[in-house]
């Protein structure tokens, strides 16, 4: 089964406006409508806007780093899955890690997140990883099949608006990355419970991307794994020098 090449990069809480928008205009520049590649950046919330009009003439796809798990209310600070839509995003980024650890957000907020999301009519990415003390108590598969289960919620239907990031809690903004045979392990784990919770059809397609300090010179043997099939890519993103060989090795 072959699977499009899926290359992200999340901004995290960095760049201005107007660096936003040069950045946004690089990475439309590099990728063009090159359909070899699903290319997706993910700016901060008030910097939408900016990049969606300097993403234009290109295929790549405008990302939210985050959401709120309800369509509307008394919920002062958050945003909506509907409002990103009305904005122009695709696709939100669901748990990464900085959301779990830093801000203490848990497993029935991603469900919830999760399905107001799809609902919402946008894509989802999920992410996925354990911490180090998770991975050297052995506890890895167990907490990739608890966080997974926010797709519990995902109906058949909607499955191909769905994809994954495992990204390892320690790997991640430390330098250190997963060996390609780590990462392979854990994402063959991560298809074979979308099967449990999916069905055998979702778990073939979904695109399972790697995450946790993947820059140019490690992304081609991690994306040359069997169920690597793509990258997010937090520091490395944040020029096209470090991002544009990314995207050149997930189509090598
Ligand atoms: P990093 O971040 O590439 O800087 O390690 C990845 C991420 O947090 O998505």
């Amino acid at each position: 089964m072959s699977r499009t090449p899926y290359i992200a990069g999340n901004w995290k809480m960095h760049l201005t406006k107007r660096k936003a928008s040069s950045l946004a205009r690089d990475v439309a520049e590099f990728q063009g409508e090159n359909p070899a590649c699903k290319v997706a950046v993910f700016p901060t919330f008030l910097h939408l806007d900016y990049v969606r009009r300097n993403l234009k003439g290109s295929n790549v796809i405008l990302g939210a780093q985050n959401c709120y798990g309800k369509k509307e209310g008394a919920y002062t600070g958050e945003i909506s899955p509907y409002m990103l839509r009305d904005m122009g995003v695709k696709v939100v980024l669901i748990g990464h890690s900085e959301r779990r650890h830093i801000f203490g957000e848990t497993d029935t907020m991603m469900s919830d997140k999760v399905k107001i999301t799809l609902r919402a009519k946008l894509d989802v990415m999920l992410c996925v990883g354990e911490t180090l003390e998770e991975r050297e108590s052995g506890k890895t598969f167990a907490v990739l099949a608890r966080q997974l289960r926010a797709l519990k919620v995902v109906k058949t239907s909607q499955a191909e608006r769905v994809s994954v990031a495992y990204e390892p809690v320690w790997a991640i903004g430390t330098g250190k990355t997963a060996t390609p045979a780590m990462a392979q392990e854990a994402h063959a784990e991560c298809r074979r419970l979308l099967g449990d919770i999916l069905g055998a059809q979702a778990a073939a397609t979904i695109p399972i991307l790697y995450g946790g300090s993947v820059k140019a010179g490690n992304a081609a043997e991690l994306l040359s794994q069997t169920d690597v099939d793509g990258a997010l890519v937090g520091g490395a993103s944040l020029s096209i020098h470090d991002f544009g060989p990314i995207i050149d090795a997930a189509t090598a």
